[in-house]
């Protein structure tokens, strides 16, 4: 079996709860999980001290398993974003908006991790106010992100190297299905997105973005994507959603069956809250 931890939105800064940020590394620890993925929003304001102690919460992590880190729209410096959409700078507003991103935690934005039985292949989706993420929701502008044609060719190049029998995963930051409170999609171009990753195989998309967790499947995306599960990891901290608690997800493989757990912080630890377990479209095959 092999076993993922996937957490999201951990939003350092003044929303981060380090309560919970503690006890999930003891439950995480606890879980014995082969790696751990982290898909963006690692902090609040984009600033280099909520860089820090990211950084150095992710190094904790580290010594638990290997880590696959990608950044969220709160990683990325607003003033880069905007200058690069007006085409001012070039390669130096792209530098300048991923420059706190690239000192603190990682130059690779879209970076591929393998671990016996499965491959995942991160994906930057969040580019700030440019071409591929603009919408007519003001309140979403530079806020929702998108996922590029370059991206999902290395995700191919990912998955062809990788063990024939390990699950194709791809992590993004933003949520592809609508979040049941906010009803926000995540990103400009998910059907698009969702349709490519299928072709390429992925049987899981692991996202955060929404701050509610969720696990949905082939039945609300069969038009598009059948065949693919996707997580949606909370967020630990207080940016919750009304009512919601934070918690994380732990998505468990084995040849026959792709199982998601999450763990729900309640009464001062988390907690297993809501389980889905699918079986492995390549399973059918095996003997
Ligand atoms: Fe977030
Ligand atoms: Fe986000």
């Amino acid at each position: 079996m092999t076993r993922i931890v996937h957490t999201s939105d951990l939003h350092f800064g003044r929303p981060s709860v380090s309560e919970q940020l503690d006890c999930m590394e003891e439950s995480v620890r606890g879980l014995t999980p082969d790696a751990i993925a982290v898909s963006g929003d690692l902090t609040q304001r984009c600033s280099a001290p909520e860089f820090e102690q990211a950084r150095s919460y992710l190094e904790r992590m580290r010594e638990i398993a290997p880590v696959l880190v990608i950044p969220g729209n709160h990683d990325i410096r607003w003033l880069g974003a905007v200058a690069r959409n007006l085409g001012l700078f070039g390669r130096q507003a792209h530098e300048f908006k991923y420059s706190r991103y690239f000192r603190y935690i990682s130059k690779d934005l879209s970076p591929t991790l393998e671990v016996p039985g499965a491959v995942i292949a991160g994906i930057n989706t969040a580019h700030g106010i440019s071409r591929g993420s603009l919408t007519r929701r003001f309140r979403d502008l530079g806020v929702i992100g998108h996922v590029k044609r370059r991206d999902v060719e290395e995700v191919a190049k990912a998955f062809e190297k990788a063990d024939p029998d390990a699950a194709r995963i791809v992590m993004i930051h933003h949520n592809p299905v609508k979040g049941e409170r906010t009803g926000r999609h995540g990103l400009a171009n998910t059907k698009e997105a969702l349709r490519s990753f299928s072709e390429l195989g992925a049987e899981l998309v692991l996202c955060g973005h929404d701050h509610q967790e969720a696990i949905h499947t082939l039945e609300s995306l069969e038009e598009t994507a059948p065949g693919l599960v996707i997580s949606t990891a909370g967020t630990i901290s207080n940016r919750v959603r009304a009512g919601r608690p934070s918690s994380f997800n732990l998505v468990e493989t084995t040849e026959q069956d792709m199982g998601i757990t999450t763990y729900s912080w309640k009464t001062g630890a988390f907690r297993p809250s809501k389980q889905r377990v699918f079986r492995r479209a390549s399973a059918s095959g095996r003997v």
